[in-house]
């Protein structure tokens, strides 16, 4: 057999730099609690979160997440042209057909490069930075962006308290390329397919669904070990974690992960959750967005990630922030 000719690739990836869009919307849970009966006080208690962004008929996902990938691309200092794999993770496309990483490269100028679109539920982001990362290390591709794009409002009843104040819109996005010293930790990915229906839209139905309970137990008893395993694939302990930037789903579920972990004082704990509602796939990119644009988080720092979500499916993966 002719052995087949394999590229170089890389060492390793790293991140670049950062871009979000937020919608301009906000809609605080006194508004929600005009149109259903709900209440500040229970959101916040339950949920933690205070308001959240919906994106007016304008802010389509194609927009924010072109908003949100020329701002990464803008901090990376590269140019569309460098860019040779663009990969979106969303769980919220208009159409099934066609999907849409080919027309946001486009729009941002980048010249034909491998395009696609990822549905791994809340996961997606972290499951395509991997993929992106795999893809520069091994030759496939040099620079890959990597969006996050969500207009969940399509996807939820606005007057079902029980979803209509969890999810929200927005885009996040990163630039990653190649980079002799490894800065994209092993992703520890998987998925529980046998909850498949605990975050689903239900026959006959155009509105989300979510057995919130039964998401709440699996995510507080299964996935630290998903953090505990990143940890360790990359080499680094918790008193290593400078950031801790976890799908921002319940604020409840954030602090108790962080003190399973044991992770130190200083971590600064990401808690985008507050202000940005639940964006699905973009809300890991969006939070880390924040924190760097706050000056919370640093160059340099070692940030813990981790996505979960429809599927079940969880990914995780230590990073060194750009
Ligand atoms: C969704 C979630 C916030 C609900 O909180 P909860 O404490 O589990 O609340 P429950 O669903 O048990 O409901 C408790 C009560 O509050 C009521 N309730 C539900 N939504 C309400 C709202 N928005 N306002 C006021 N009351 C509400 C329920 O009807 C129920 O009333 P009852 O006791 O009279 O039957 C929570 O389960 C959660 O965050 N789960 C995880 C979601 C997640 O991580 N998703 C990630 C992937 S996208």
């Amino acid at each position: 057999m002719t052995p087949l000719q394999l590229p170089p690739g890389a060492p390793g990836a790293r991140i670049l730099g950062f871009g979000s869009y937020r919608p301009r919307r906000r809609v605080t849970n006194d508004e929600l609690a005009q149109r259903m009966d709900t209440s500040d006080e229970w959101v916040q208690s339950r949920v933690g979160i205070a308001e959240r962004r919906w994106a007016e008929p304008d802010e389509t996902l194609v927009e924010m997440s072109v908003a949100a990938g020329g701002k990464a691309l803008a901090a990376s200092g590269l140019d569309a042209s460098d860019i040779d794999l663009v990969l979106l993770a969303t769980t919220s496309p208009p159409k099934a057909i066609p999907g849409l990483a080919p027309r946001i490269a486009h729009q941002l100028g980048a010249p034909r490069p491998g395009a696609f679109d990822i549905n791994a539920g809340c996961a997606g982001w972290c499951y395509a930075l991997s993929a992106a990362a795999d893809a520069i290390r091994s030759g496939t591709a040099r620079n890959a962006l990597v969006i996050g794009g969500e207009r969940l409002t399509d996807y939820t009843n606005l007057d079902d308290r029980a979803t209509a104040i969890i999810f929200a819109d927005g885009a996040g996005a990163a630039v990653v390329t190649a980079s002799d010293e490894p800065a994209i930790g092993p992703a520890v990915w998987g998925s529980d397919g046998d909850l498949h229906e605990a975050i689903a839209i239900p026959p006959n139905e155009t509105g989300m669904s979510m057995a919130g309970q039964a998401v709440y137990r699996w995510a507080t008893s299964k996935l630290t070990d998903t953090l505990v395993e990143a940890m360790r694939r990359a080499g680094v302990g918790p008193d290593d974690i400078d950031v801790f930037a976890p799908h921002q789903a319940n604020l409840r579920i954030i602090e108790l992960m962080a003190k399973r972990l044991k992770l130190p004082d200083r971590t600064v704990i990401a808690r985008d959750v507050i202000r940005a509602g639940n964006t699905s796939s973009a809300s890991v990119p969006l939070a880390l967005s924040a924190l760097l644009e706050s000056g919370e988080a640093k160059t340099g720092d070692v940030a813990l990630l981790l996505g979960y979500g429809a599927g079940l499916t969880f990914a995780g993966q230590v990073v060194i922030l750009p």
